[in-house]
């Protein structure tokens, strides 16, 4: 079994979760805390989980005095409620005290909260090298930790690509590896087509967790982006899978051979500074809404049954900080679509948006009927 310790948007990674291992293997037991029931946990695909650990049937003593000889690095992160940068450190404490007395030398990683954040987690090599040990605690559960999110790779694959565009907007990775989990669930191959594909993140996400794929975009420049960064994440990397690119309009394109699974951020519509008047909204509303349906009633006849589908949809904050979203659940399902819900997570609980931003993102999951 293990702990995960869930990202900012708590709702949309269990949702994740629970596409790959399936809801009844996931149980939260916290807002930001999961225990998850299976033997591999492979923290690097995923990206709502910033932190993960094995859960310990024995005391975290005996784990760390039977490390190889050599000094142990040492964490302790307490997720539990009451727990404060005190109660942490004396944790800790007792066990370099215990260490010691076994003749075992211990550094410690200073915390400044009660759990220590993933980057420190991260830069500290804690759970990724031998000797470099987190424990990871929530309540009675104590874990150790197998990771944390690997922010340098996160930040080099995102910013680092030769081709970017501010006006489509940046699709953060951690959230287009989000949205390929939830259309590939536990499938370990096959071939994702992303209609709107910008830029191509989703495409180079799907690429390094093995899966081929097709992207296909209204705008030349924007294939012509995807392919300079899809090229530039091949480049030195002998074992990515295929991919396809193409010109196409998603409310009419005819898509070539066998499509798996589809994964896209789709149109969201003019960027917005502050949020729009009504008769701005209502525009802006019909448009997005208007392609997504489109796109989706061309698609239905070329894909088949039971395919699944995981669209990141544009919503809009409203002066009040709530939210309004596309109301297209109905009409999609009369497409030949079945909305797909989550034990953890309600339709309207999967949202993902920064606190500086007008537009956010609304994912839904579909099924072909
Ligand atoms: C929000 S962006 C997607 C960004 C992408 N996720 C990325 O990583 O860069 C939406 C994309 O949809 C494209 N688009 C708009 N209408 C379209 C249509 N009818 N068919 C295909 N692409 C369309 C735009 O050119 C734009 O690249």
């Amino acid at each position: 079994m293990y702990l995960a310790v869930l990202g900012r948007e708590p709702k949309i990674s269990l949702a994740e979760l629970e596409a790959i291992f399936g809801a009844t293997k996931v149980t939260p037991i916290a807002e930001n805390i999961a225990l998850v029931t299976t033997r591999k946990f492979d923290l690097n695909r995923l990206g709502g989980t910033i932190k993960a650990g094995k859960v310990l049937d024995e005391s975290p003593i005996e784990v760390l005095a039977s490390l190889p000889e050599g000094k142990i690095t040492l964490g302790y992160s307490d997720y539990s409620d009451r727990a404060t940068k005190n109660t942490s450190w004396h944790e800790a404490l007792k066990l370099k005290n215990l260490l010691k007395r076994r003749g075992r030398s211990v550094r410690l990683v200073p915390n400044v909260d009660a759990a220590l954040s993933s980057a420190t987690s991260h830069h500290n090599q804690l759970g990724e090298k031998a000797k470099h040990i987190e424990i990871v605690q929530y309540g009675k559960y104590l874990a150790e930790s197998i990771g944390a999110q690997n922010i340098t790779a996160y930040a080099k694959r995102d910013q680092a690509r030769p081709a970017r565009d501010a006006f489509v907007g940046m699709l953060p990775p951690k959230l287009a590896q989000i949205l390929v989990n939830l259309a590939v669930g536990n499938i370990p191959e096959g071939r994702l087509l992303d209609p709107f594909c910008g830029t191509g993140t989703i495409l180079q996400e799907a690429l390094l967790m093995g899966y081929t794929t097709y992207g296909t975009d209204m705008s030349e420049k924007m294939v012509a982006y995807s392919k300079k960064n899809l090229e530039w994440l091949a480049d030195g990397r002998d074992r990515l899978p295929k991919f396809e690119l193409s010109v196409g309009d998603a409310t009419k394109n005819k898509w070539s051979g066998k499509i798996n699974f589809v994964a896209s951020e789709t149109y969201l519509g003019l960027p917005f500074s502050a949020p729009p008047a009504n008769i701005k909204l209502k525009e802006v509303m019909h448009t997005t809404g208007s392609i997504i349906l489109a796109f989706l009633k061309n698609l239905a006849p070329q894909i088949e049954k039971n395919t699944k589908l995981a669209l990141a949809i544009p919503a809009w904050k409203r002066l009040d900080n709530s939210f309004s979203m596309l109301n297209i659940i109905d009409e999609i399902e009369k497409l030949g679509y079945n909305l797909i819900s989550f034990k953890h997570a309600s339709v309207t609980d999967l949202l993902y948006y920064r606190e500086n931003q007008v537009v956010a993102r609304q994912i839904i999951v579909l099924r072909k009927t």
